[in-house]
């Protein structure tokens, strides 16, 4: 019965009054009268009907039906980062300021909302967990995989050994012995108390020295030679027979010197049969000097050939240095996430994308770089270019390569009827008209980062995307104030 309650047909595709005829034989079992049997197959057809209509009353309003009340009530939002990453499979991550974590609401409810993984931005390092020899303090990492498994998030461990934020007592006066010591004490230590709980560890970050194609003097290297990276890798493999173990470094997005160099030792790690399960590139990267899918795709595949995985496991992408106005530079930072999504999906062992935060409230850019908007939500946490830009890299859209128009308005508030606008960014509150037009519509909502029109006609189409301002007219008149106004230039050929 509950088979024949699926509608017309059921899990076979039997007509349900068939269904009924079949039950009703079985259930008899022995011979009836006709007159019986007549009053038995109406009673059975009255039941499955009123199962039928039973279910199909309680099942949700179709996805359209949601899609349209959402467009009449408020803001369209397309699926989250995690949903847009479920998509293909990839993990879809952010490294996480406990602090934040704590203090900010906001921060923590759109971490659970858009992302799948999380990293401990400092919570696991060395120097945190251990500031005393022999004494680790677990707690606040501790809070973070709480979280993440309230949250069904995976958690990326950072890092084991690294040459930074290393506790006071490793130091150039550090017996190599000792050393050694310690360093197999604290991997035993961390990846023992997180056993089971860790998706994959940055096992040693940061190794290869940044020109030269040598490994980096740090005092892990001094004392020990190369030979403490199969040690920290073996280690941590006796600790955790789960998680997936990465060397994780930056400035190796394309085929360079460095990446050429963390290539040679991921060789050299395999033919020692190191138990090396994939590599971190980090993606710090500048908009001005952001690579191509082409470039990005050709340098994973190499890492890929040699059996390992990789993942991006910090991206930011820093723009104050982009010439342009802040839409311009925004717009652009939205193509390059949507680039470096896009280059994740295009490799098979490409597992996920971790950006080093989500908010430009929290970043670490702004103190080592200087004030900048690197990732996917500004500083009031609203979503930015570089949010739709993830999120449609990783739904396999490719990211526009006409210029970024200079047309860009400071100030938006457009009527319907504009026509030969698109715009993109973010949210937006669609009018009721917005889907009656055929043009671009009002839109309102949006705030300093993103301004321009929805260009895609409105009308039918439930869901909106809007992926980049620009304009492929000039108005007659400017709509904002002239002084506000983009002087209607040739459009801006930005870099990248
Ligand atoms: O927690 C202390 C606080 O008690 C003290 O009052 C304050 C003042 O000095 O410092 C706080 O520690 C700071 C820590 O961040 C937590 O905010 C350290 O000084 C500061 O150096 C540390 O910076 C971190 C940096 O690594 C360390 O080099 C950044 O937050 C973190 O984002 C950054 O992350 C690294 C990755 O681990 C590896 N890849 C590069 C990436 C960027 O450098």
């Amino acid at each position: 019965l509950t088979w024949l309650s699926s509608g017309p047909e059921n899990l076979f595709g039997v007509p349900s009054f068939k269904m009924a005829r079949f039950v009703e034989e079985v259930l008899s079992g022995c011979p009836r009268s006709s007159q019986e049997k007549k009053r038995m197959r109406m009673r059975l057809a009255l039941g499955v009907l009123c199962l039928v209509w039973a279910c199909a009353e309680s099942v949700e309003p179709s996805a359209i039906d949601a899609e349209e009340s959402a467009l009449d009530s408020d803001i369209v939002s397309g699926e989250t980062l995690r949903a847009a990453g479920a998509t293909t499979r990839r993990k879809v991550g952010a490294a996480v300021d406990i602090d934040a974590l704590s203090k900010d609401p906001t921060y923590a409810s759109i971490l659970a909302r858009e992302f799948n993984a999380v990293t401990a931005e400092n919570a696991m390092k060395w120097g945190v967990l251990q500031q005393t020899r022999g004494v680790w303090n677990f707690g606040p990492a501790d809070a973070l995989v709480r979280f993440a498994q309230q949250n069904k998030m995976v958690v990326r461990g950072h890092a084991l050994v690294w040459h930074l934020q290393l506790p006071p007592f490793v130091n150039d006066s550090i017996s190599a012995d000792d050393l050694r010591n310690v360093m197999v004490a604290h991997i035993n230590a961390t990846a023992g108390h997180f056993a089971g709980k860790i998706y994959g560890w940055d096992v040693v970050n940061e190794a290869v020295d940044d020109t030269g194609g040598k490994m980096r003097e740090s005092v892990l290297f001094k004392k020990l030679g190369e030979s403490f990276i199969d040690l920290a890798f073996r280690t941590a493999r006796a600790k955790d027979l789960n998680a997936r173990l990465y060397y994780n470094d930056y400035a190796t997005e394309i085929q360079n010197e460095k990446s050429d160099a963390v290539y040679a030792l991921m060789k050299r790690l395999i033919a020692r049969n190191v138990p090396i399960d994939g590599v971190g590139f980090q993606y710090h990267l500048d908009a001005r000097t952001a690579p191509t899918v082409e470039q990005m795709v050709t340098n994973f595949k190499r890492f890929t050939a040699l059996g390992l995985s990789v993942n991006i496991s910090e991206l930011d992408v820093r723009v104050k240095d982009v010439v342009g106005t802040q839409a311009q530079k925004l717009a652009l930072q939205g193509r390059i996430y949507q680039r470096v999504a896009a280059a994740c999906r295009q490799v098979t062992r490409c597992y996920g994308i971790t950006s080093w935060g989500f908010t430009d409230k929290y970043s670490w850019i702004d103190s080592f770089f200087g004030a900048d908007d690197p990732l996917q939500f500004d500083d009031a946490f609203a979503k930015k270019p570089a949010y739709e830009g993830q999120r449609l890299g990783l739904l396999g859209e490719a990211a526009p390569e006409e210029p970024i128009g200079a047309e860009l308005l400071p100030n938006g508030g457009f009527e319907n009827g504009l026509t030969g606008w698109t715009g993109s960014g973010a949210p937006f509150a669609l009018t009721a008209e917005a889907r009656s037009q055929t043009s671009a519509v009002k839109v309102t909502g949006r705030t300093e980062t993103y301004h321009g029109v929805l260009t895609t006609p409105a009308s039918g189409k439930s869901r909106q995307q809007v992926s980049r301002w620009f304009s492929r007219r000039r108005l007659s008149a400017p709509v904002c104030p002239t002084h506000m106004c983009e002087s209607p230039a040739r459009p801006l050929r930005m870099a990248g």
